[in-house]
């Protein structure tokens, strides 16, 4: 078991029970450390609420990332409550729904502004309110989630992809940025899972197939996987890897056919 006692760390993207940052947020938990969850509506608050009630001592505050005066509060928060931050995980990804079904020659202006401010940007942003925080500490393991379809076709992952690509390219970015001041910023690309996010995009049961049947360890990935490889990127065991894109996938990436 890796160590995160002492550590404050803040946690984007808790949905359900089955969302990847719930699975991140357990492990960091069991880990030693203490965490921040966010919700981004009134609609989902009750969900996080009775997920973070099995934590100890959880902080809990609204953050639609996609307002910058929501991000700003959420530093105050931390900044009065935890009086800094040693780690900030990622996991908010959103497309409108005809964007993930429609051919992507069909991408709506609308469409793609949302996507890639929601599923991008926002990791600019949030990382930018917290890294004064991650200083007050000596520096911070910042951490996103992102998906093979960056760089390849995924039916029906259309902006999406575009979106993630762009992440990508934003985690080398900011860690370029923020290495001099001991932030580092780095991604895990997580084999296909079953979420609420991933039911948003038709015929996502497809990707589970296949990558069950050409992945060199055939079969898909669990959420505890994905958990444990975040655990290391956060972690000290991790302290100098930066901008990097971590694939935890069964292998899928390596196959030619
Ligand atoms: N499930 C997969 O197959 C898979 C594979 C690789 C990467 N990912 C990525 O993992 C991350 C987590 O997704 P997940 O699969 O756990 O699904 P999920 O639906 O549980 O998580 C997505 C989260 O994004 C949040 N979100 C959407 N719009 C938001 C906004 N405006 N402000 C704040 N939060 C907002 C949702 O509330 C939700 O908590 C995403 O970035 C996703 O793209 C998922």
């Amino acid at each position: 078991m890796l160590d995160l006692s002492g550590k404050h760390g803040l946690i984007v993207g808790v949905a359900n029970k089955r969302s990847i940052s719930w699975a991140i947020a357990q492990a960091a938990a069991a880990g030693g450390a203490q965490l921040a969850l966010t919700y981004p509506s009134a609609r989902l608050e009750e969900n996080v609420r009775e997920l973070a009630a099995t934590l100890q001592n959880p902080l809990l505050a609204p953050c639609d990332v996609a307002s910058d005066e929501q991000i700003n509060d959420l530093a105050a928060t931390i900044d009065r409550e935890f009086g800094g931050l040693d780690f900030f995980v990622h996991g908010a990804a959103f497309a409108p729904q005809p964007e993930l079904s429609n051919p992507y020659l069909q991408t709506s202006r609308e469409g793609f502004r949302v996507a890639l401010d929601v599923s991008a940007y926002s990791l600019v942003a949030l990382t930018r309110a917290i890294a004064p925080l991650m200083e007050k500490r000596g520096g911070g393991s910042v951490l996103t989630l992102t998906f093979l379809g960056s760089d390849r076709v995924f039916p029906n992952y259309n902006v999406m992809g575009v979106a993630k690509a762009a992440l990508e390219a934003s985690v080398r970015y900011l860690a370029a940025d923020l290495g001099p001041r001991s932030i580092r910023v780095n991604a895990i690309s997580a084999g296909p899972i079953k979420t609420l996010a991933a039911a948003g995009i038709a015929g996502f049961s497809s990707i589970l197939q296949v990558y069950r049947e050409r992945a060199p360890l055939r079969r898909n990935v669990e959420l505890a996987e994905v958990a444990d490889a975040a655990m290391f990127l956060l972690s000290h065991a991790s302290r100098a890897i930066t901008g990097e894109v971590v694939m935890v996938d069964s292998g899928f990436h390596v196959s030619g056919i």
